[in-house]
């Protein structure tokens, strides 16, 4: 007898597909043995550790260690939840996944429906009656087929029309708020968006999940977007993506730009691949999403310093999803819709065309910043560069590097000194990865083991704050303070109550491990010694380094200037000795 449980109908679609076909379609995979053998689409590599089983129907990854199923690969490479990937999978093979009810799943379903049911409401008012809106939007250039595409509507100015009409539906004004039509103010319940067009915003299945209203005029704010909902987070939609997704597959790339109309008027002008991030700043899981599409992203944002500024955060998350990023100046105008109305799709594509890959991007926008007829600024736009250059691939980073080279007169040599310096600072490991916390000093933690045996040393005429460099000594030098400023006694409980989790763990590591072995004023004074001689260090190699550059730079006074700090530096850790 067949079994009737939701297990056998996820069985059953396993089955009907062959998981080499599923992930042949994205990976390149090549017959291995009885295996296959392909790049790993999770991680970069340059030599197929990813293996994928026809017999087992799995896959595995040597590299990254990512494996599982076929549904689990299309979880993971489509950014999608288990049921979506059930779901498409099923749909593929043509059978139906047995509907089970998921918690919230009809909550859900009814905030979508009331949605859906505004964004009617919006699209009629728009058409049927007088409003200011219909004008606005054709005075901006939109024709009636591309309201229709982005189903465009219109907020009229009453205090509760659109709350009425749903009420009258049989949706309750605490469903209506759950959804952030309207707000509550004072006991009264009011609609959210008045005397604004409105964009829905859809999420890749069509739903309608919220809203974006553009005000009228100089009216503030001029949007105004649905709050977070159950059904609308923001970090993991992208506006227009319903509309446009097909058309980013097809051309291999999507024009990412800042706004709604950027979008729209793209969109009517002909150029299609195109989708906004709502406004907010890009996330991974909206990078992740793109990557369905394709991997080519053109950053098309305004022309303003905001925009550069976005577009400079932006190019860092995609880069981390494993996409190639080129960057769109508009050329005419603040922002593609305005440059579009002016000069056209095609003057538009040929922008597009001439993107200019992030990293020259990048490293423009570091020569902006800088006074190139100065050596200082010279040598600190190098700094800069190499900083953009050692997050490269090696390939590309000598293409620049050579480039680099040439266009400012310096030598090749003293670029890659100043990458290969920066590549050993221990912060840009921390900074590549976020999770990971530098490791205090030993010095560091002697120091607190001081001060945790008398209190006093906190009182001492020495700079602490420059003492503590590492973010955990610094945040537990902090705790001590606040107790010693309540004049309270310094004890380990009293700290941890107010530090941070992995903080605590190193302090009790301090309490255990670390033992002052001789005099606390003499071991403290060895303390204060030796970071000062680490910082003294420190600024030795950071000026070689800049001398090295300074000469390629041709900067002679500059140059008698830095070697003079430098011998002064030499013989003070001569004097100091080891
Ligand atoms: N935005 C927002 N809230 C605001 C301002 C902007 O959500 N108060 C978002 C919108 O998605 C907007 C995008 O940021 O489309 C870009 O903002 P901006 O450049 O200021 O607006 P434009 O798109 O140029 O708007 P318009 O062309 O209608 O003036
Ligand atoms: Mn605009």
């Amino acid at each position: 007898m067949r079994n009737n449980d939701n297990g056998a109908t996820i069985e059953e679609i396993k089955d009907r597909c062959n998981i080499v076909d599923v992930i042949g379609r994205v990976v390149n995979l090549k017959k291995a043995g009885i295996n296959y053998k392909g790049l790993c689409p999770f991680h970069n590599e340059k030599t197929p550790s990813f293996v994928v089983s026809e017999t087992k129907q799995r896959y595995t990854c040597f590299g990254c260690n990512k494996h599982g199923d076929v549904i689990s690969f299309m979880q993971e490479y489509y950014n999608m939840d288990f049921m979506q990937a059930l779901e498409k999978l099923a749909d593929e093979v043509g059978l139906e996944v047995k509907k089970v009810s998921r918690p919230g799943g009809e909550k859900k379903d009814e905030l979508f429906e009331i949605n859906r049911q505004a964004a009617r409401f919006f699209y009629k008012a728009l058409r049927e009656k007088p409003n200011p809106g219909l004008p606005y939007m054709r005075e901006r250039g939109l024709d009636d087929e591309t309201l229709r595409v982005f189903g465009i509507g219109w907020a009229d100015g009453e205090w509760d029309s659109l709350r009425t009409y749903l009420n009258n539906l049989g949706y309750s004004d605490d469903k209506l708020k759950l959804v952030g039509l309207v707000s509550e103010s004072n006991g009264k319940v009011f609609d959210k968006f008045r005397e604004r067009v409105i964009f829905p915003i859809q999420n890749t299945s069509g739903k309608v999940i919220g809203f974006g209203g553009r005000a009228m005029g100089d009216a503030m704010p001029k949007y105004l977007n649905s709050q977070e909902t159950p059904i609308f987070k923001k970090k993991n939609n992208l506006y227009g993506l319903n509309i446009t997704r097909n058309e980013i597959n097809k051309e291999d790339a999507a024009i990412l730009v800042e706004g709604y109309m950027d979008v729209i008027s793209l969109y009517q002008a002909g150029v299609r691949n195109v989708s906004a991030s709502l406004g907010t700043a890009l996330t991974d899981s909206q990078a992740k999403i793109l990557k369905r599409y394709t991997r080519n992203i053109i950053l098309s944002y305004d022309a303003d310093e905001a925009g550069i500024n976005a577009a400079l955060r932006g190019m860092d998350i995609l880069k981390n999803e494993g996409l190639k990023v080129h960057i769109l100046k508009v050329t005419d105008g603040k922002d593609p819709d305005e440059f579009i109305k002016k000069r056209g799709k095609e003057a538009y594509l040929e922008l597009a065309r001439n993107a200019v890959p992030f990293a020259e991007f990048k490293l423009d926008n570091a020569k902006r910043n800088h006074d190139l007829s100065t050596v200082e600024g010279r040598i600190d736009y190098l700094k800069d560069a190499a900083v953009i250059l050692s997050e490269l691939s090696p390939v590309e980073g000598d293409m620049y590097i050579k480039k680099l080279a040439k266009e400012n007169d310096i030598s090749e040599g003293a670029i890659r000194a100043e990458m290969a310096r920066r590549s050993r600072k221990p912060e840009r490991a921390a900074r590549a990865d976020s999770q990971v916390r530098i490791p205090m000093t030993n010095v560091e933690k002697t120091l607190i083991k001081v001060i945790l045996t008398d209190a006093s040393y906190l009182d001492r005429d020495v700079n602490y704050n420059k003492l503590f460099k590492t973010p955990s000594s610094a945040g537990i030098l902090s705790a001590m303070k606040q107790v010693r400023e309540a004049g309270e006694e310094i004890d380990i409980n009293k700290l941890e109550d107010i530090i941070d989790e992995e903080d605590v763990r190193s302090l009790e590591e301090i309490r255990r491990d670390i033992k002052l072995a001789g005099h606390t004023e003499e071991i403290f004074a060895e303390c204060i010694r030796k970071i000062e001689r680490q910082e003294l260090r420190a600024r030795e190699s950071e000026l070689i380094a800049t001398i090295e550059m300074a000469d390629s730079v041709g900067g002679a006074e500059k140059m008698s200037e830095l070697m003079k700090e430098l011998s002064d530096i030499q013989r003070e850790l001569n004097v100091r000795g080891k």
